[in-house]
């Protein structure tokens, strides 16, 4: 990864970048197959462009970006695949802590972590805590991570809240929840993009993805790079963000900044 500097004027209308991208990163074993490779091979080259988002992300000044890497539902894979899998992110953690240093990058892994090995929860621990002054991205791999979890993990805490009468259960309200799940300080996805050709959530963000705008693309992820990621952000820039409102009061601007600041 080169080093990369946000390049803040380039672009008039700031509002326009997606504050929070979230990625879902597919088709890294159909690009192995149709290249007759084994699918682990297309797992290795879509570290490549894990690395063109994550510059590109800098380079156009989008605050968050969330890349799912491995989903609740991925332990049921063949499990030589699932080791590989994880052989993987603890080498690639090992190999970009430094370039995502140079470029100003915060990480962060979100979902069920304590079902690695202690290695890789270590290994994801000090990266964390490496980079946890970068200011220019934060970078969140979720790993392990599944919307429902999330979304019963937030439940779990509000519960125990309300039995050490810290929340009064008549209080408990969207605030309350939100305030509870993953990432509860970043600002919710703006863009939800999905490689790979099939438009489903597959158990991704899904409460923070209320009203993100959906990209699909049938690029493979080895195949998304930097060019193929411009695309989306400019097709987003297009959009009208409604949020249950008119276009006309979109476009006069009414109502639409109560409901981001949410
Ligand atoms: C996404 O690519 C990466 C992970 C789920 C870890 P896939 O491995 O799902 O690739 P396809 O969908 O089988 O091509
Ligand atoms: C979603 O992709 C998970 C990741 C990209 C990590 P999958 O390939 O596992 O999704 P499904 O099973 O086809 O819905
Ligand atoms: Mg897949």
């Amino acid at each position: 990864m080169d080093t990369v500097s946000p390049d803040s004027g380039a672009h008039d209308d700031q509002r326009r970048v997606p504050q929070h991208v979230a990625i879902i990163m597919d088709g890294n074993g159909r690009w192995a197959n149709q290249r007759n490779r084994a699918r682990t091979w297309g797992h290795r080259e879509g570290v490549k462009s894990v690395r063109a988002v994550v510059e590109e992300s800098v380079r156009r000044g989008v605050g968050t970006l969330t890349l799912f890497a491995f989903s609740s539902e991925n332990w049921r894979r063949p499990p030589a695949e699932v080791s590989i899998l994880m052989d993987l992110f603890m080498s690639t953690l090992r190999g970009e802590v430094r370039r995502l240093n140079d470029n100003g990058v915060r990480l962060r892994v979100i979902g069920e972590r304590g079902a690695f090995s202690e290695k890789l929860q270590r290994r994801i621990a000090e990266a964390e805590d490496v980079t946890a002054n970068n200011r220019s991205l934060n970078l969140q791999v979720a790993a392990n991570y599944g919307g429902r979890w999330d979304i019963t993990q937030a439940t779990r805490r509000v519960l125990s809240d309300v039995a050490a009468n810290r929340l009064d259960p008549a209080a408990v309200d969207e605030k309350a929840i939100a305030a509870r799940l993953s990432f509860a300080d970043l600002p919710d996805p703006d863009l939800f993009i999905r490689t790979g050709g099939e438009k489903r959530l597959s158990n991704f963000i899904l409460w923070q993805s209320a009203y993100a705008e959906l990209y699909f693309t049938d690029l493979l992820w080895p195949e998304f790079g930097a060019a193929a990621y411009g695309l989306a952000l400019d097709d987003f820039a297009q959009r009208q963000r409604r949020f249950g409102l008119t276009g006309e009061q979109v476009a006069n601007r009414s109502g639409v900044d109560d409901y981001e600041r949410r």
